[in-house]
């Protein structure tokens, strides 16, 4: 991570100030929200005794998670202190929604981990290239790294897992994939 220095902001506008600093405080929950979900992922996998190494990969994925959690709120501090909310409810209820250990594991893998990790990824790597400032690129730059690792994560799990699956776990997942794209255009590209 990189070392969170004081952000250069001469040559921007107080309204691409504003409008920069609002978007952090939303990335910092994102970043908690997938921490959650990864730990989450990593206890089902567990439990559904998912051949290593992947539970400790996806327990890997939440220390990261939770270190750009940190480096959003820090980097939100250093343009205007708002301060990240953070609200656990949604990921409770979406844990809630899924069945038994094997079925969770899929799910999570599929959905949150494969393709929203790959959305979040082209979107940190487009901001990074667009970003001009400094303390913005660096932190961007530091997070997508990571992001790669996670969908590569999630799609070599998700492989590996395809074979094992029965034909009724597998149309459950189509499902799963389908309301993903629903949640993703509400939560990920609307924001963004
Ligand atoms: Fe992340
Ligand atoms: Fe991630």
């Amino acid at each position: 991570m990189p070392q969170c220095k004081a952000a250069i902001l001469t040559g921007f506008t107080l309204e691409q100030v504003g409008f920069a600093a609002a978007a952090w405080p939303m990335r910092a929950a994102e970043e908690l929200r997938s921490a959650l979900i990864f730990r989450a992922l990593a206890r089902a996998a567990r439990v559904a005794k998912v051949p290593e190494p992947w539970a400790e990969r996806f327990a890997a994925m939440v220390l990261n998670e939770v270190g750009h959690a940190r480096l959003c709120a820090e980097v939100d501090s250093r343009l205007d202190a708002r301060g990240p909310r953070y609200d656990a409810r949604p990921v409770r209820d979406r844990l809630a929604g899924l069945g038994d250990p094997m079925g969770r594991v899929t799910a999570l893998l599929l959905v949150e981990a494969a393709m929203r990790e790959t959305i979040s990824m082209a979107l940190f790597r487009a901001g990074r290239r667009a970003a001009t400032e400094p303390l913005t690129r660096a932190a961007l730059g530091a997070i997508v790294g990571d992001e790669v690792r996670h969908q590569r994560n999630g799609w070599a799990a998700m492989t590996s897992l395809w074979p094992s699956l029965s034909g009724r776990q597998r149309e459950a997942l189509q499902i799963e994939a389908t309301n993903g794209f629903g949640a993703f255009e509400q939560q990920v590209a609307a924001p963004a």
